[in-house]
């Protein structure tokens, strides 16, 4: 684990992105392997902003989702693709085709999964974008997920509606289930790049960086991969011991 400390969230959105422009620099045919919640969000404006420079192209890249909330899809303002095509997808010159997302709509969510789970088996993601809950979680994968999960209907905590409630009108809007990947997909990634920022998320990144690896911390998984930074800004690191 590679952890760097930033000043603040803009400069942990730039350090960030030197770590994801190097990727898709280095091989113009990258595998993303993208996250959604606040905190990328600074990340995937300096791909914009580099991008409409000229300095980058998303023609021949791919790209994955962590997941999407149940009953939520195109269309749903608060879905995870429209969250996607707002932040990225239509401000770059990536083929929407090559992007893909677990489906919160399929009327087989076991189906959806399977396939989700043979599409990434079929990829080799170069990068895997996460960001984390304030209870460690990563992707939608809750506290108690085993590490060898793979693509899953979840229930999500308390904790994490309420987290998430900020997005919705009220808190009987946010969805309870989502479709996420599991942590052995994430795992399989080449490289790891976990963002967190402010004080909300400096128990869990403590726990992810300096505690045990358990399943009750799923982002400690993190620990056994060999290519994971972390890029945090000092709220976030403000537990980290040194
Ligand atoms: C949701 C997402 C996670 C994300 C987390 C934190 O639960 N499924 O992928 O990391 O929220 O969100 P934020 O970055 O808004 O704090």
């Amino acid at each position: 684990m590679k952890v760097i400390i930033a000043e603040n969230y803009d400069d942990m959105s730039l350090k960030a992105y030197e770590i994801m422009k190097q990727v898709v620099t280095s091989k113009n045919d990258a595998i993303l392997g993208l996250a959604t919640g606040s905190t990328p969000i600074g990340l995937y404006k300096n791909m914009i902003a580099d991008y409409v420079k000229g300095e980058v192209s998303y023609k021949n890249v791919k790209s994955v989702n962590l997941d999407e909330y149940i009953g939520q899809g195109v269309g749903d303002e608060q879905s995870y693709v429209e969250f996607m095509r707002n932040n990225l997808f239509n401000h770059i010159d990536i083929d929407l085709a090559n992007t893909d997302l677990p489906s919160g709509k399929a009327v087989d969510m076991q189906a959806e999964c399977d396939r989700y789970n043979a599409k990434l088996a079929s990829l080799n993601v170069d990068i895997q974008v996460l960001g984390i809950g304030g209870n460690g979680h990563i992707g939608f994968n809750e506290p108690n997920t085993p590490f060898g999960s793979v693509t899953h209907v979840v229930d999500l905590t308390e904790r994490t509606i309420k987290d998430n409630a900020r997005f919705f009108n009220s808190i009987d809007e946010v969805p309870t289930q989502a479709i996420s990947m599991g942590i052995k997909n994430v795992m399989n990634a080449k490289s790891i790049l976990l963002l967190a920022s402010g004080e909300n998320k400096a128990d869990a990144i403590k726990a992810t960086v300096e505690g045990p690896v358990t399943e009750s911390v799923p982002a400690s998984v993190l620990q056994l991969h060999p290519n994971c930074y972390i890029v945090v800004d000092k709220a976030a690191a403000s537990k980290l011991s040194k």
